[in-house]
């Protein structure tokens, strides 16, 4: 005989959303069809709260709701201007720390930095200056190219190898600026990497970092997965399917691309 977990109730914006003891406010949210914008965190890895896009705010205070726990009566902000523009300087700031030349990127169109630029309203990274980095890119393995250029340090091919591969193709290296996405050998081709790993899946790595060659631009434009739907579409369809995804504050004086 099982039993069912007992609910309780969290308050998003003012709206009850219902929870079982052990989700966090992102997984109650995501369960209501109710999208918190991320980008370090996906569905089948621990999350490891580290991009900070999915801020929102508890008792006043800023939290990850990707890992915050969801607590009954929490009172969490998360649609307002304030978040809002939390999230677009943070996603603005991984534009300007690496190289990311979206019309020639093989990931254009599926990138989800991109596509969460669109979502946040972002049309022009200036607000920074961009450091432009000098980053290796390691084409040594015949199947797998790793480009540092484009990497957010989202982590998630750290945990999909290490959790779900069983393997640590991938580590970070190095601190503040400096830091990056080293592997387990002198380059990519010294490691027991494979390209049927799920570190190497289209799943895992949210920009154009990882590459799988032999295999790129297979979608035409238009039909790439952020053409038809913005990010988070897939959340909020289970409850409304003409979510306006603009949010309160998403229109400002930027223009799309
Ligand atoms: Fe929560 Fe990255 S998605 S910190």
């Amino acid at each position: 005989m099982t039993t069912k977990a007992k609910t309780f109730t969290i308050y998003v914006d003012g709206e009850a959303v219902q929870a079982v003891p052990g989700q966090t406010i992102m997984d109650a949210c995501d369960e209501a069809g109710g999208y918190i914008p991320r980008l370090c965190d996906v569905e089948g890895l621990v999350p490891q709260g580290s991009c900070r896009i999915c801020t929102v705010k508890v008792n006043g205070r800023t939290v990850a709701a990707c890992t915050q726990p969801a607590e009954p009566d929490l009172q969490v902000e998360h649609e307002t201007r304030e978040i809002h523009s939390y999230r677009k300087d943070l996603v603005r700031m991984l534009f300007h720390e690496g190289n990311h030349l979206c019309p020639i990127c093989e990931a254009s169109g599926r990138c989800e930095l991109q596509a969460m630029a669109y979502r946040l309203g972002i049309s022009q990274a200036t607000k920074y200056p961009y450091l432009q980095p000098v980053r290796p890119v390691d084409a040594s393995h015949p199947d797998i190219a790793l480009d540092n250029n484009r990497c957010i340090l989202c982590g998630r091919c750290i945990r999909a190898s290490r959790d779900v591969d069983g393997k640590n193709v991938f580590e970070y290296i190095g601190r503040g600026i400096d830091k990056h996405i080293g592997v387990n050998g002198a380059n990519l081709a010294a490691t027991d990497a494979d390209i049927d790993d799920y570190a190497m899946s289209l799943d895992v790595c949210p920009v154009g970092c990882i590459i799988r060659k032999k295999e790129g631009f297979f979608n035409p434009v238009g039909d790439r997965q952020f053409d038809r739907h913005p990010i988070g579409w897939e959340i909020e369809s289970k409850r409304i399917p003409t979510t306006d995804i603009s949010g309160p504050a998403g229109s400002d004086q930027e223009v799309k691309p």
